[in-house]
């Protein structure tokens, strides 16, 4: 064997030589943008947006529970896939992040829900058991598995977002579906008992909705939107109206959780992703530009502290 191979086969794996590659982006979001950027929608617009103040907060809970396994994992694939995961989730945090600044200039609430959002998130990382705190995220996660997959499939759902959001959103969808798999993986490693992990997806569920809605209502009454009964109602409807509504028709999939010998690659996305890849990050994707100018600003800066 030559030196090169030998030392190709000893070669840990990486985030991204198992298709969870961390990438860094900078999305801007000018002072000009958009205010209602989704189907000129004040509800739906501000729905997002309430989501997104959630990310930094909630991402973060979800890295920190799977890095308190990172020691006991040994499989080096299961391990190079926990570094994409938190590498995906450290950047899904920096770029909604800098969305919720400019939301925040706005006059909408999302500083001080980002702040409630981490009392509560510490009040469990306090006092819930470590098992528990994963099968938190292995909930999450399918949550946001399968909304982005949702977002991935649909164009009608696409082509409503503005250009700029369009690209954060679709770019943090194709990164959910990568890295499905992992914080399930791990919970079923290091813990597997069916019962916590579907007995835990019903408290997650009623609270993630009672934070979402109560969330929501603060943006509305920010935005002097309350009373904009129209277009709240055709929201409302849009999201939970029976089969066409976006949230509404995912409810097999989102039961599905409930099925003991369920696994996230059972709602096979591996063609959607290959798709996605492409019309992102391929010759012509629409970052791949930004992607080399945020990698070479990364190298650039490495260079600079090495010399
Ligand atoms: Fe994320
Ligand atoms: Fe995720």
């Amino acid at each position: 064997m030559t030196t090169s191979t030998a030392s190709a086969a000893t070669r840990q794996p990486t985030g991204a030589s198992v298709n969870i590659p961390p990438r860094r982006l900078d999305f801007e979001f000018p002072e000009t943008m958009k205010r209602y950027y989704y189907d000129d929608s004040p509800f739906l617009s501000s729905f997002l947006t309430t989501l997104s103040a959630l990310f930094p907060e909630g991402e973060s809970f979800f890295v920190e529970s799977v890095r308190a396994y990172r020691d006991q994992i040994t499989d080096p694939v299961l391990r190079a896939q926990v570094s994409g995961f938190i590498g995906q989730e450290a950047m899904h945090s920096k770029e909604h992040a800098a969305f919720n600044e400019a939301a925040t200039r706005m006059g909408y609430p999302v500083t001080q829900q980002d702040k409630e959002l981490g009392y509560l998130l510490r009040f469990g990382q306090k006092f819930l058991p470590k098992a528990v705190q994963i099968s938190i995220t292995t909930a999450l996660e399918h949550y946001t598995a399968i909304i982005a997959e949702m977002l991935l499939r649909d164009p009608d759902v696409q082509q409503k977002f503005s250009p700029e959001m369009r690209q954060l959103w679709m770019w943090h969808a194709l990164e959910e579906n990568e890295h499905k798999t992992v914080a399930y993986d791990v919970y079923e490693q290091v813990s597997g008992s069916y019962l916590l992990r579907a007995g835990t997806m019903i408290p997650v569920t009623a609270i993630f909705f009672a934070v979402v809605a109560i969330n929501h209502t603060r943006m509305l009454a920010a935005d002097g939107k309350l009373t904009n009964f129209k277009d709240n109602w055709n929201g409302l409807k849009y999201c939970w109206g029976g089969k066409k509504g976006v949230f509404s028709r995912l409810l097999p999939q989102y039961l599905d959780y409930f099925r003991p010998g369920f696994h996230p690659k059972d709602h096979d996305t591996d063609a959607l992703l290959h798709e996605w890849r492409e019309k992102l990050f391929g010759a012509d994707g629409t970052l791949s530009a930004q992607l080399k100018k945020t990698s070479g600003k990364k190298k650039a800066t490495k260079t600079a502290v090495a010399a």
